[in-house]
């Protein structure tokens, strides 16, 4: 009877255990500094230019917060929508345990935010009433990003045209509405600036503020990355037609290996080749086209932002070139794309 009684206290032990850890996450977290109040950031013609490049051509920002036509390659922008959010994709059909819906990015909703709360949810991830972002919204790469890059990014959003369009919270699917609210940390000091011309280095940067390794890089079961494969591809986008409500049957979109392995990488590729892989998106030649996908015949839509990175300047292409000549050359092999099933 004892040893009953004292598994019966045991297990009562434990429920209060698992209860007070679940209303510390519930309560307590996310638990980063306080916004920076004080914080006013001086609008300049530098940073306006500066923070459109790196939220159209960089970063993607305007990609993943306005309405795209899906049916289209490079899923172009609907014109008007920009930064209003809200683009019905963001849901289970592309992988995501739940509805994340990008927000409205534009003065409608930002408008209410202080620069230091602007300046805290992209650094943290920390919305200004406290609640925690989905990290598919990239601000574990943002954090990374350098002072003047960052209020140069809030100047350009700052600018955008106001659009009155409200976007519902996320709902994720337990445990993850929970594992959400530990995730953010203090995004602590802005690393140093990198001089452009160490190209090596300041393609890594690129890189890291791009957030090419989320998508570049393989998850194991708990969703994190694989150190060993960094940038080895094999990334999956499940479903990735049924995204596009055109085929039930799904099908997957695996990320290539963009490491220098010559046979499973792009070790072969030399500088040219690289830039040519984007110069064929750029302005006419490219997405001037139009090119309505046909799925029914095995078209998919490749989900790397290539509009968007083809923007940007040759020299920013040629530093995240030599940048990826030096990462370790990993030998993995990736099917890029099973076809649905018809
Ligand atoms: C891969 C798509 C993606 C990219 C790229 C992206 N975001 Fe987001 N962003 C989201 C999603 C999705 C949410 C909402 C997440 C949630 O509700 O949990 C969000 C939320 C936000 C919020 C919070 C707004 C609020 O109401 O609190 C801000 C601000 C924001 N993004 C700005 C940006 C900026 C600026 C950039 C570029 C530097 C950017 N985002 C890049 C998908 C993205
Ligand atoms: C949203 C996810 C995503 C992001 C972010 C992303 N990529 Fe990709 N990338 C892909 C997918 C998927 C493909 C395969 C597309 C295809 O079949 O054309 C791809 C293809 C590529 C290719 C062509 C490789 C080949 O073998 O054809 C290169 C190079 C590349 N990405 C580099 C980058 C760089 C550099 C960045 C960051 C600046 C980046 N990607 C960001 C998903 C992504």
């Amino acid at each position: 009877m004892r040893i009953l009684k004292w598994m019966a206290l045991g297990f009562a032990g434990l429920i209060v255990l698992v209860a007070g850890l679940l209303g510390y996450v519930r309560f307590a977290m996310p638990n980063v500094p306080p916004a920076d109040q004080s914080l006013h950031i001086e609008a300049t013609p530098q940073r306006l230019e500066r923070g459109k490049y790196l939220a159209e051509h960089v970063v993607g920002c305007m990609g993943c917060h306005s309405k795209e036509d899906w049916t289209t390659l490079g899923h172009p922008i609907i014109p008007g929508t920009e930064g209003e959010g809200g683009d019905p994709v963001f849901d289970e059909r592309i992988g995501l345990p739940g509805t994340v819906l990008p927000k409205n990015i534009t003065p409608y909703n930002l408008g209410q935010y202080s620069d230091g709360e602007l300046v805290r949810v992209l650094r943290t991830g920390v919305r200004k009433n406290g609640e925690p972002l989905f990290p598919i919204m990239p601000y574990q790469a943002l954090a990374q990003m350098d002072q003047e890059d960052m209020y140069s990014l809030v100047t350009y959003i700052r600018s955008l045209p106001s659009i009155k369009n409200d976007v519902p919270d996320h709902s994720l699917q337990p445990p993850v509405n929970v594992i959400v609210r530990t995730i953010p940390k203090d995004a602590g000091p802005y690393p140093a600036p990198v001089d452009p011309k160490d190209t090596v280095a300041y393609g890594k940067y690129l890189v890291t503020i791009g957030a090419c390794v989320d998508c570049h890089t393989p998850v194991d079961a708990h969703h994190q990355p694989i150190a060993s494969l960094y940038l080895a591809g094999g990334f999956e986008f499940p479903y990735l037609n049924n995204a596009l409500q055109r085929h039930p049957g799904g099908g997957v979109l695996r990320t290539p290996n963009i490491t220098p392995d010559p046979a499973t990488g792009i070790g072969t590729w030399t500088k040219a080749r690289f830039l040519a892989r984007f110069h064929e998106w750029q302005g006419k030649a490219g997405l001037a086209k139009n090119v309505h996908l046909n799925l029914d015949k095995g078209d998919y839509m490749p989900m790397m932002p290539y509009r968007e990175i083809s923007g940007m300047t040759d020299g920013d292409l040629g530093a995240i070139y030599d940048y990826l000549r030096s990462v370790p050359a990993v030998r993995h092999a990736v099917v890029r794309f099973d076809a649905p099933k018809l």
